[in-house]
C-alpha cells in the first residue's frame, strides 16, 4: 500500500457547510461553535488562506507586542509562532481561546460565515493578508509535499488543476478573497498583500502597528522590521517551524520558509497553464478593484 493512501485516509478533506475541513486536524462541531464566541474588542484574527504569509504577520504581531525585543519572544519557550498566534479552528483551540487573557491574538483560514459573527459588528479587529494566486499555488504545491495533514500531490500538473478547482484545503482561492474582501466594511479590517509588505516592509510594520494602536519608538519598529525579514526569520527556529514535530511536517521534504518572493510560478507554470489561470482570474475578479503584483523587475 502507498504511503499516501494512508495519509489520505486519515487526513483526507471533507466538505463542511461550504467550506472544507481537514479530518483529524479540524473537528466541524467545534468549528461551528466559533460563530457564536464573545469577542473582546482587543482580539485580532489574522486571516489568510494558505500559503499567503501568515507566519510571517504572527510573527509582526508578536514583535509588536513585544515591542520590537525578540528576546522576548524567544524566553516564551514555545515551539513556533503557531504556539503563540493560534489557529482557532484547530480541535482543542476554542477552549483555549475562551479563557486565554487579552489580547488574544489568532490565525485562520476559515472562510467569512464560519467566523465570529461579532466580527461583523466591528469588534475585535480583522488583517486579511492576500498574495497573488500564482505564487499561492506554487508554495501550496511544495508546502503540501512538507505536511503530512495533506496529500503528496502526484505533480505540479496534477495540483494545478486541484487548485484550480478549489478542491483543495481553503477551497477557492478566489471565493476566499472575494467573500472577506467584500465584507472588508462590515469590520475592523486592515487589508494588506503579500507583495505589499516583500517591497516596503517598514512601511506594512508602520500600518500594522498604527491599526493595532500599538505605540512603538523608530527604534522598536526598526527592530520589529529586522526580526521579521525572509533571512532573519529563517535562522529563528520559532519562526520558521523548524521545531515543529516530524508527526506535521516531513522537514526532510523542504523548507517551510522556502523562497519567500514574488513571480516563483514563473518558474512552474506552462504557457498554456498560465493563460489558463489568467482567464480563471478575469472571470473571478474582473470587477473587483484589487491589484497584484505579479513579478519584481
Ligand atoms: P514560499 O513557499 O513561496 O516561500 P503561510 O505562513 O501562510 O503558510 O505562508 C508561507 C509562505 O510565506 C512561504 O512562501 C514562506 O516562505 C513565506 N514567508 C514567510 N515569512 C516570510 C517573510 N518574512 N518574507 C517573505 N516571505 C515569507
Amino acid at each position: 500500500m502507498d504511503v499516501n493512501d494512508v495519509k489520505t485516509r486519515e487526513h483526507e478533506l471533507v466538505p463542511h457547510r461550504g467550506f472544507t475541513l481537514i479530518s483529524g486536524t479540524h473537528d466541524p462541531d467545534e468549528v461551528d461553535q466559533i460563530y457564536n464566541l464573545k469577542i473582546r474588542d482587543s482580539d485580532v484574527f489574522v486571516v489568510t488562506y494558505p500559503k499567503s504569509g501568515t507566519i510571517w504577520m504572527q510573527q509582526i504581531l508578536l514583535l509588536l507586542q513585544a515591542k520590537g525585543d525578540l528576546a522576548a519572544i524567544s524566553q516564551l519557550n514555545s515551539y513556533s509562532n503557531a504556539d503563540l498566534v493560534p489557529w482557532i479552528e484547530l480541535i482543542g483551540s476554542r477552549q483555549a481561546f475562551i479563557t486565554a487573557p487579552s489580547p488574544r491574538l489568532r490565525v485562520t483560514h476559515l472562510q467569512f460565515h464560519l467566523m465570529p459573527a461579532a466580527l461583523s459588528q466591528k469588534k475585535g479587529k480583522v488583517i486579511y493578508v492576500a498574495r497573488n494566486p500564482k505564487d499561492v499555488l506554487v508554495s501550496y504545491f511544495h508546502f503540501h509535499k512538507l505536511a503530512n495533514m495533506l496529500e503528496t500531490p502526484k505533480d505540479f500538473d496534477d495540483f494545478f488543476e486541484k487548485f484550480m478547482r478549489g478542491d483543495v484545503f481553503g477551497c477557492s482561492w478566489f471565493e476566499h478573497i472575494k467573500t472577506w474582501y467584500s465584507h472588508k466594511d462590515d469590520m475592523s479590517m486592515l487589508f494588506i498583500t503579500y507583495e505589499e509588505m516583500i517591497q516596503d516592509l517598514q512601511s506594512a510594520v508602520e500600518r500594522i502597528s498604527v491599526f493595532l494602536g500599538e505605540e512603538l519608538s523608530a527604534e522598536q519598529l526598526a527592530s520589529v522590521v529586522k526580526h521579521s525579514t525572509f533571512s532573519n526569520m529563517k535562522k529563528i527556529p520559532q519562526a520558521n517551524y523548524e521545531q515543529v514535530s516530524g508527526e506535521l511536517l516531513s522537514h526532510q521534504q523542504g523548507a517551510f520558509m522556502r523562497k519567500g518572493t514574488i513571480g516563483d510560478w514563473k518558474n512552474h507554470f506552462t504557457v498554456a497553464q498560465n493563460e489558463r489561470f489568467d482567464e480563471l482570474f478575469h472571470r473571478e475578479m474582473g470587477d473587483i478593484p484589487l491589484h497584484f503584483i505579479w513579478d519584481i523587475r
